[in-house]
């Protein structure tokens, strides 16, 4: 029999994040009829506070899928057998995007990344700079690379696109990033952003998301891969009245329309500023331990997400464990090639200053318990919290 642990248990692993309990109940509601007239009234207006989420006013289709699904359907319908596509390796999830369009046929050009950094716009345009022949048909790129806490620059790699004048399409991940970063989809021109709703969306895993340009729209039209399930005209014809081409996830859209709700009442710029703020504490205590950060560019320190390396002659699995087994919180494991050698604390979603504090404090009490040296970093991140608190202002503090 499972031990009953008293308490909550700390879920900060970098997505699926917390659920809050306003989305919990709104879940927790008998399924209607998908065909319905009350069903379509939920999902018109869902679609449309899912728009400003993406800060786009085109559409956001919703599929039943986990973020992976999301990819698919990104590449599936902008793309034919054959195309080149462009990536930049900027971690784990960036590479998992490049083999899923590899074994969907494309042909797929990985530049290599250090794991430490995010994709380089002077070096994207480059490329595209080389490719007079417009053989690269589509640049994807992930926003914020969970695995390593690094944040690329959409807008510049936008700007650099620009730069050269190349007609590829720009397709962006923005799983660990929507509704906590900052992100533009009709303002920076990307044509498909995809994102998950286990993450800064504050749900359970279940939905994925595509924001659709009109240029991968009309992309679409001449795309050659194939698809159904993933299929955007099926879907884009459905929503339009508040319909789904096959079953919805029901009681997700339930809980994706108070959280958009919730979002909506807190504000955009809110939300950006309290996880820019949690951001920072979490590097100043990871500075305060004496420990280093796994992303080295201050201009992508990810605000969702910090990974931490662990001294060479230490376990970052094993810390995890303590951490785990003595004070019932679940950290992120180390991944690809910082596995054992990095842990990560996702600081996403529902989420405030006291349990940040929680956080940090299971973290320095576990650097203890394994024996690992440390300084005072809760000390600093709770100076920063508490002199950042009342004022708006705190990014100058
Ligand atoms: C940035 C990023 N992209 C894509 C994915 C894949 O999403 P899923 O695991 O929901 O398929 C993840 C998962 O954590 C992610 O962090």
């Amino acid at each position: 029999m499972a031990k009953f642990r008293s308490g909550i248990h700390f879920l900060q692993i970098p997505g699926p994040t917390n659920v809050p309990e306003r989305v919990l109940r709104a879940i927790d509601r008998a399924t209607i009829d998908h065909r319905g007239a009350d069903f379509a009234a939920l999902a018109l207006a869902t679609f449309a506070l899912l728009k400003p989420v993406f800060k786009t006013t085109g559409p956001v289709l919703v599929f039943p899928a986990s973020g992976s699904g999301g990819w698919e359907a990104a590449l599936v319908n902008t793309l034919s057998p054959g195309d080149r596509v462009l990536m930049v390796e900027t971690g784990q999830f960036a590479a998992a995007w490049a083999k899923l369009a590899t074994r969907m046929g494309l042909d797929v050009e990985l530049l290599p990344g250090d794991w430490r950094h995010g994709a380089d716009p002077d070096v994207l345009g480059a490329r595209l700079a080389d490719d007079r022949a417009h053989a690269i048909k589509a640049i994807a790129l992930v926003h914020n690379e969970t695995s390593t806490g690094v944040t690329s620059r959409i807008a510049d790699v936008r700007a650099a696109i620009d730069r050269t004048g190349h007609p590829a399409l720009f397709l962006v991940d923005t799983v660990s990033s929507l509704a906590s970063i900052d992100y533009r989809h009709d303002e920076w021109k990307v044509d498909v952003t995809v994102g998950g709703s286990q993450k800064g969306l504050m749900l359970p895993p279940g939905l994925a998301f595509n924001a659709v340009s009109g240029k991968a729209l009309a992309a679409s039209r001449l795309a050659g891969l194939p698809r159904s399930y993933w299929s955007w005209d099926d879907m884009l014809e459905s929503t339009r009245s508040g319909g789904f081409p096959y079953t919805p996830a029901t009681n997700m859209l339930y809980g994706l329309h108070e959280a958009l709700t919730m979002l909506q009442e807190e504000g955009l710029p809110n939300v950006f500023a309290r996880h820019a703020r949690h951001g920072e504490a979490t590097r100043r205590a990871v500075r305060g331990w004496g420990l280093e950060l796994v992303a080295l560019d201050p201009r992508e320190f990810s605000d969702t997400v910090t990974a931490v390396l662990v001294p060479a002659d230490h376990d970052a699995d094993a810390l995890r464990a303590t951490i785990l087994e003595r004070y019932d919180m679940s950290l992120g494991t180390g991944l690809g090639r910082w596995k054992g050698r990095a842990f990560r604390i996702g600081h996403l979603g529902s989420f405030n200053d006291l349990m940040l504090a929680g956080t940090l404090c299971g973290v320095q009490m576990g650097l203890d318990a394994a024996g690992i040296p440390h300084g005072d970093g809760v000390a600093a991140a709770l100076t920063y919290l508490a002199a950042s608190s009342a004022s708006p202002a705190f990014a100058a503090v």
